[in-house]
């Protein structure tokens, strides 16, 4: 990795980014179920029906992991805060939650890291998740109240707070595509959570301004969609998978609205007078997150129900996810995200999962660290093409719970070992750490 702090403006942060229930453990401390906790007793719906209960029990050693982060020369720590676990039955306060996130925010200060907290990262606390989860409006107002809870507690000390993590994630891949919790495969739950992520994030961000909170932002998940052929129908089904998987979220915060094509096809199965919630959910805010991986040929599937679509798979090298590696999406992604919003942005997750091992004591991860220069490279070309970056966090930290892959695969700059928990930081941290020290 040749780049250097230089290549960055002033005060530009680095970070890593982790999400509570892939790596706390989720057994400790009193926390509640969620509804990946039952999704991963379902058959097939995890590999291995893997779940987050010890994870990289963080909760014990989380100490440990931020000495790793102040070691490598890191200047911030993204991180989540569980509703199930501050809400164990998402509405009523397990103090041991709360305390836990008081030591963690302080332990990370300790270390001379900013802590980037995100509100939201999917363990949705299963009392919710029985009362229709993101398909009923109550879950977005019981968010707000979960939202000043947390920030009533810790928010006098965090640097930023996002609200929402990957809502396509939420809606979407969960409610349409049925991938994660709660598996459904349902248009009109999708289009509910579509619409009642964003309310919640709308609610949220009302609530924190009202409680004096300021560095509020949303974190995206973007994913460039090319058509898998020149033909018209393949060209329309990408503008189409463009819409939902991209437009959708970052239209309705930057102006208030949705795109026609996404909406004509849930237009149907809206819930009622969601019109009326459009401007709570563009309010302003103060910063953007944009999270990156990959891209995905799309072509017409003309047999298919709407949206009539279909992704195609790409001749480009793969990570052990099965993705692409496709550096100049991110850059694109940053300058859409600039000419839609025109606010700071953050790059707060970029990263890519590889069949690593350890030998002799170390994880020699070459792959990982060819793609982190890559992505870094198109930061650094976005910043030169004006954007306002104002960051970039690596995903993740540490190998961790890969949702419905399990432990199987590895995104971390630390390898663990599942079986004894020990930490070992792999060729990519002291390559980035080196950069960082430059
Ligand atoms: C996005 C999510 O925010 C995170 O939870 C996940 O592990 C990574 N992408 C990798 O898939």
């Amino acid at each position: 990795m040749d780049f250097t702090r230089d290549d960055f403006p002033e005060g530009f942060v680095f970070g890593a980014a982790t999400a509570a229930y892939q790596i706390e453990g989720h057994r400790f401390g009193r926390a509640g179920p969620t509804h990946w906790d039952s999704f991963a007793k379902g058959p097939g719906n995890v590999v291995r029906a893997e779940d987050g209960a010890t994870a990289c029990d963080h909760y014990h050693r989380f100490e440990e992991d931020l000495d790793l982060l102040k070691a490598g020369g890191f200047d911030a720590y993204r991180f989540s805060t569980s509703w199930a676990r501050v809400m164990p039955d998402g509405r009523s306060v397990n103090p041991e939650g709360l305390d836990f996130y008081d030591r963690l925010v302080d332990a990370t200060l300790e270390r001379g890291l900013k802590p980037f907290q995100t509100l939201y990262h999917w363990d949705l606390p299963s009392a919710l998740a029985d009362r229709g989860g993101w398909t009923n409006r109550d879950t977005a107002l019981a968010f707000a109240d979960f939202s000043e809870t947390i920030s009533a507690r810790i928010g006098d000390r965090v640097a930023s707070t996002a609200t929402i993590n990957e809502p396509w994630c939420v809606a979407w891949l969960s409610h349409f595509l049925g991938h994660h919790a709660p598996g459904l495969r349902d248009i009109r739950a999708a289009a509910r959570a579509m619409h009642h992520i964003l309310l919640a994030h709308g609610l949220a961000v009302e609530r924190l301004r009202g409680m004096g909170r300021d560095a509020l932002g949303i974190v995206l998940n973007f994913e460039r969609a090319l058509p898998a052929s020149d033909s018209e129908a393949d060209r329309a089904a990408t503008d189409l998978q463009d819409q939902i998987y991209n437009r959708w979220f970052l239209e309705a915060i930057a102006h208030g609205r949705y795109p026609e094509g996404a909406l004509s096809g849930l237009a149907p199965h809206m819930p009622e007078g969601w019109q009326d919630d459009m401007a709570l959910i563009s309010q302003p805010i103060d910063w953007l997150g944009v999270n990156y991986y990959t891209r995905s040929l799309i072509r017409s599937a003309p047999d298919a129900p709407w949206p009539a679509l279909a992704p195609v798979e790409g001749p480009l090298p793969k990570t052990q996810m099965g993705w692409e590696i496709y550096p100049e999406g991110l850059h694109h992604f940053l300058l859409r995200a600039r000419d839609a919003l025109n606010l700071p942005v953050y790059v707060t997750e970029n990263g890519m999962a590889w069949d690593d091992s350890l030998e002799a004591g170390a994880v020699q991860d070459s792959e990982r660290q060819r793609f982190m220069a890559a992505h870094i490279d198109a930061a650094r070309r976005a910043v030169a093409d004006g954007v306002d970056l104002r960051g970039f966090f690596y995903w993740s930290l540490l190998d961790n719970y890969e949702w419905a892959f399990g432990y199987e695969k590895r995104f971390g700059l630390v390898h663990v070992d599942f079986e004894t928990l020990e930490r070992t930081p792999k060729a990519s941290y002291h390559a980035l750490a080196a950069a960082l020290s430059r």
